[in-house]
């Protein structure tokens, strides 16, 4: 039966040019590169300079997405930005980036605050407009600078995270209902709000009048992102009607490697089917699957055709899978 997917016809990342090895990072706090290494994967991350902002980098990857898409700013119907780190309270990020990138008047705008899983979220609320008919040709972007919210001295958070951004254009398009179909075929988003308080940032403006920090239970977060990582990635397989051995890549979050390894063994994928890009990029919060989706469409590891899997999991709790095929 007929039905509209959500095709991906565009795609784009940006990295902010300031890199920190784990070495820069052992002469800020008592660390070094060999436990950053073998407990999460990470060997460096870019970070923004004190005035690039959000809202730049977001701007970098769209005009790139937009570019390979083909398209002109004014043919997009509505911008959705996953951050949790906003140039300003309100307006909106994705406000500005309308406006920057040339979008029609009238296009709409939102943000989506769902940290870590917030592009599986973005992703999840586009292909809706979509699919609903109310928007022909959506622009999903996932930006932070997360170096804005780090306490630099706790060596506990500061080695782990990046800033960056990646983004992708949606446009409608006819398919046949099955899974051969190129576009979205299948998204799931969920929450716990009971882990609330086990990842934070420990401000905000009806608490503190100031941003805070990011803090958090590791240990917990970890053992609760191998199941919810793998619940999501199952349930969008089932969703689509497809099976691990028909994955051609699974495109995970990427904040630790050992989560991972840990869920694509639990999904019986082999290890070259599971994209690791967090060695160079560390994890950047919603940034962390369209930067590494873009980086491997753009060096050509993943294709056109390619069935691929995206899964997140982060604070809130909350996570979300979604299967696409290029
Ligand atoms: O994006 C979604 C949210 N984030 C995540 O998914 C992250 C989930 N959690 C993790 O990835 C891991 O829990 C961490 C990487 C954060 C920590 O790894 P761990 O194996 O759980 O280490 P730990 O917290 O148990 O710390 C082990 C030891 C401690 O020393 P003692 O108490 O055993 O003497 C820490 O103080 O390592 C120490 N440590 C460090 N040592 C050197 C903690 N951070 C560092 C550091 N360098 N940067």
């Amino acid at each position: 039966m007929t039905c509209i997917r959500s095709e991906i016809i565009g795609h784009g990342h940006y990295l902010p040019a300031k890199e920190l090895t784990n070495d820069d990072l052992a002469k800020i706090v008592d660390t070094n590169d060999e436990w950053i290494s073998t407990r999460t994967g990470i060997k460096s991350r870019h970070v923004a300079e004190k005035d690039e902002y959000t809202s730049d980098l977001a701007l970098k990857a769209a005009e790139m997405a937009i570019k390979t898409a083909g398209i002109k700013a004014e043919e997009i119907d509505a911008i959705v930005l996953a951050t949790v780190t906003p140039d300003n309270t309100t307006p909106a990020t994705s406000a500005k980036i309308a406006g920057k990138l040339g979008m029609r008047v009238g296009a709409a705008a939102m943000d989506i605050s769902a940290a870590c899983s917030g592009f599986v979220y973005a992703l999840t609320m586009a292909d809706n407009m979509i699919r609903l008919g109310q928007m022909k040709t959506v622009l999903v972007v996932s930006a932070e600078t997360l170096s804005k919210i780090t306490d630099w001295t706790d060596r506990n958070t500061c080695v782990l995270f990046g800033d960056g951004a990646g983004a992708v254009v949606l446009r409608a398009k006819e398919g046949n209902g099955t899974s051969e179909d190129t576009g979205i075929l299948a998204t799931k988003i969920y929450a716990d709000g009971t882990q609330y308080e086990n990842l934070l940032c420990n401000g905000g403006v009806s608490t503190t009048q100031t941003s805070g920090y990011i803090w958090m239970n590791g240990k917990e977060v970890f053992k609760y992102a191998i199941n919810s990582l793998s619940e999501a990635a199952e349930e969008v397989m089932k969703m689509g009607q497809v099976e691990a051995k028909d994955i051609d890549w699974l495109v995970p979050h990427q904040a630790n490697v050992r989560i991972i390894s840990g869920v694509g063994q639990k999904l019986g994928l082999p290890e070259e089917k599971v994209i690791v890009t967090i060695d160079h990029q560390a994890n950047t919060s919603a940034a962390t699957i369209p930067l590494a989706l873009s980086e491997k469409m753009t060096d050509g590891t993943i294709k056109k055709g390619d069935l691929v899997v995206l899964n997140a999991m982060g604070a809130g709790f909350t996570w979300g899978g979604a299967l696409v095929r290029i």
